[in-house]
């Protein structure tokens, strides 16, 4: 698999001209092929624009976007746009609202099939794609229709999975999902990453952020505020304030502890925090 790294560099974005202000503005940022990224900010700060644009879903109105050897500006063609494409995924929001074939397999087929692949090919991606969302090979055969929600939205990624994009964009994957399939969800999003798929996560869930991603982007009215790894951005309870972001709960948690006098070290996930206090308070773990 080609591991293209992102660069943005001076992306600026008007839906409309003259903008009352753009939706991205003169946005920066470099993306290494592998990370695990966490795009985050208030309602309307850009974050879907972005996605867009690094999926070549439309050209920047100025700057450049480049994935691997594939740069788009503004003059760029349908071509270039096509060729960036082709190394992202886009899980839209709520995915399961585009589902449309009459078996799940077909649904899935769909994009490769566009693709121009063999039906041999075809076939196998399918079957794969089912396995990477914890779906059994008979949903295939399947209406897609007949499904419950968190089945739906698995077999909406599963359509994307299929292509075998290089970079994975997901807009608030768990939305709307119960726990248990958030969980799973969050799950295999962190079993391509660690089989080498650069993840673009895009949430209102501070702690899925905290847990998972190596890199934090913070967008904030169209601009990019802060790029920086979790624990950097989640120390600073006024820049949360400020962007409108959440505290993530084990960082909560730790803060509240240390006020209490039980000195722990910054945590990102529940998990981490609980073995601390089970090494603290002399438990078994890690025996
Ligand atoms: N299709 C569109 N036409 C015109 N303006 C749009 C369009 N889509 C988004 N915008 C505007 O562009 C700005 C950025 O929107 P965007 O959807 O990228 O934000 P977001 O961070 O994804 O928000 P959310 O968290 O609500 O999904 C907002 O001011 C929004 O109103
Ligand atoms: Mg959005």
């Amino acid at each position: 698999m080609v591991m293209p790294t992102i660069v943005i560099k001076n992306v600026s974005f008007n839906y409309s001209s003259p903008a009352k202000r753009p939706a991205l503005d003169n946005v920066s940022v470099r993306i290494a092929a592998g990370s695990f990224v966490g795009i985050v900010g208030h309602t309307g700060s850009g974050k879907s624009t972005l996605a867009s644009l690094i999926d070549g879903l439309g050209r920047p109105t100025s700057g450049q976007i480049q994935v691997g050897d594939v740069t788009v500006t503004a003059q760029s063609s349908p071509a270039d746009l096509a060729r960036l494409r082709q190394h992202v995924g886009y899980v839209f929001q709520f995915p399961e609202q585009q589902l449309f074939a009459e078996t799940v397999g077909q649904d899935i087929a769909f994009g490769p099939t566009n693709l121009g692949w063999s039906p041999e090919r075809v076939q196998a991606a399918v079957s794969d794609a089912l396995k990477l969302v914890d779906l059994p090979a008979t949903f295939a055969d399947r209406s897609p229709f007949a499904l419950s929600g968190g089945q739906m939205r698995r077999v909406a990624i599963a359509g994307v999975l299929a292509m075998r994009p290089a970079i994975l964009i997901l807009d608030e994957p768990t939305a709307g999902l119960d726990a248990a399939a958030t969980h799973r969800l969050l799950a295999n999003i962190a079993k391509l990453h660690a089989a080498g798929t650069t993840i673009l996560l895009i949430t209102h869930q501070m702690d899925q952020v905290a847990e998972y991603a190596d890199q934090v982007v913070v967008m904030n009215q169209g601009h990019l505020v802060k790029s920086a790894p979790p624990r950097e951005i989640f120390a600073d309870p006024a820049f949360l304030a400020a962007n409108h972001l959440n505290v993530p709960a084990a960082v909560g948690m730790a803060h509240r502890l240390r006020d209490a006098g039980v000195s722990v070290d910054p945590a990102l996930s529940i998990d981490a925090l609980a073995d601390q206090l089970a090494a603290k308070l002399g438990g078994k773990h890690g025996e």
